[in-house]
């Protein structure tokens, strides 16, 4: 009776900090892969790992000069203002992204070579090459697909805050990862956009098997303007649903991380595709950031242009208190969806074998260190990884950057959900 009680009393307190008690923390199961205090560049082997004043290189992207405060807007590297927040794994390269959401950004799409990085704080390569960084202007969340390609959004916009500067339109960019040149570069059309709005452009999910390379559908996610936009490569066409299941839940806002309290709207952010059946359907779950439930819908209705979504569209279920999340993706050989847990600092699961209820989508792993602000979580085989930026910390904060405050970690999806409700046959 007493144990109980003293349980009961752990339970509460740790409802009480917006965390719960977790049974089965398998963290300690995830392998750090990089951690950084901050971000440096190796341009060609000219390192940037320290604030440069005024130096321009040819072919950096820079903001306005005619405006008044030139200094900050025309220096190349600030350090500090160097935020990770979306990567990719294709073999020894990890992509890693740095959207330009501050003044002083060198390259927004970089890489760093697993098997040549001897250090555990990388300095980031740009991609494909330091001559190309022009190419892009702000990218966020990438993905390779099944054909060796790697798919990305460039927004085209500089969002520092109070500032925003459209230098591009946004354009779907494509890299062929055997060769690492661009096959691809579209540029997304505006009535696809709600009045021009770029900012909401956060990842890009691509539906096609190795057998039909030519006919990819990208699904990139609008969560400033609560659309989905669907990119076919083959037509060269794209078009948009709108539905209020990509709006944010009044009800699940103000969440706690990093000690802030996020009253975000960040609608829709992230589509995951489970596998294709044999007639090439799949199903896209989707959810947005400030919600604690899970939607679906068939790939055959994001195909289908004049396409009723309405009725198309499921509510899978609600996944509980305190399971807002980012990023998810979707692991085949246990049909299990990862998520990216920003609300317990926590890597989630739930196997879509089971109904979707608060029991059956758990946290499986939680770090109140190493897990803060998870940014983007990728299932690569049978591993998950997640890179960690504590993204709160820099809006409302201050970084220590004498300590780590980025990382990178992955761990085995069969390991994290042993013993767990995710862990079925
Ligand atoms: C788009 O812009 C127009 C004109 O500024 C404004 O009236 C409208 O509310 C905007 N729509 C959205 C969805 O923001
Ligand atoms: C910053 O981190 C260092 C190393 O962990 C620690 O010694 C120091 O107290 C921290 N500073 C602040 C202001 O928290």
């Amino acid at each position: 009776m007493f144990s109980n009680k003293i349980i009961l009393l752990l339970v509460l307190i740790s409802y009480c900090n917006g965390q719960y008690f977790i049974p089965n923390n398998h963290f300690s199961d995830m392998k750090q892969v990089f951690s950084w205090n901050q971000i440096g560049y190796n341009f060609d082997g000219v390192k940037y790992v320290k604030d440069e004043p005024l130096q321009k290189i040819v072919g950096g992207i820079f903001f306005a000069e005619e405006r008044e405060e030139r200094e900050e807007d025309e220096r190349f590297f600030i350090q500090y203002n160097n935020i990770p927040i979306g990567f990719e794994v294709f073999h020894d390269k990890v992509f890693i992204t740095v959207p330009r959401r501050r003044y002083g950004i060198p390259s927004t799409l970089n890489y760093v070579d697993l098997k040549s990085s001897k250090s555990s704080s990388p300095l980031l390569k740009p991609y494909p090459d330091a001559e190309s960084t022009n190419n892009f202007v702000s990218v966020y969340r990438p993905r390779v697909d099944a054909c060796e390609r790697l798919w990305m959004v460039d927004t085209g916009l500089l969002e520092v805050p109070n500032n925003f500067l459209q230098i591009r339109p946004p354009h779907i960019v494509v890299y062929d990862l055997k060769t690492n040149k661009e096959v691809l570069r579209y540029e997304i059309p505006a009535d696809v956009l709600v009045n021009g709005t770029t900012s909401g452009l956060t990842s890009i999910t691509v539906d096609v098997t190795p057998s039909t390379c030519d006919d990819a559908h990208a699904y990139i996610n609008d969560l400033a303007r609560n659309g989905l936009i669907v990119f076919s490569m083959k037509k060269r066409d794209c078009w948009r649903f709108s539905h209020p299941s990509f709006v944010y839940d009044v009800g699940a806002t103000d969440f706690v991380v990093a000690h802030q309290t996020i009253n975000w709207h960040d609608g829709i952010f992230s589509i995951a595709l489970s596998d294709p059946d044999s007639t090439g359907r799949r199903t896209a779950y989707y959810h947005p950031l400030v919600s604690t439930q899970e939607f679906s819908v068939s790939n055959e209705v994001l195909k289908d242009k004049s396409a009723n979504f309405e009725t198309g569209f499921k509510l899978e279920g609600v996944r509980g208190a305190f399971s807002q999340s980012g990023s998810h993706d979707f692991h085949s050989a246990t049909q299990t969806l990862l998520y990216a847990n920003v609300a317990q600092d926590a890597v989630m699961c739930w196997n879509t074998r089971t109904p979707l209820t608060s029991k059956n989508s758990v946290p499986v792993a939680q770090s109140h260190s190493k897990l803060v602000y998870i940014s983007d979580l990728k299932v690569i085989g049978d591993d998950v990884w997640v890179l960690v930026n504590q993204i709160p910390t820099f809006i409302y904060s201050q970084f220590n950057i004498t300590e780590p405050n980025f990382f990178v970690h992955k761990g085995k999806v069969r390991d994290l959900i042993k013993g767990t409700a995710c862990d079925k046959k």
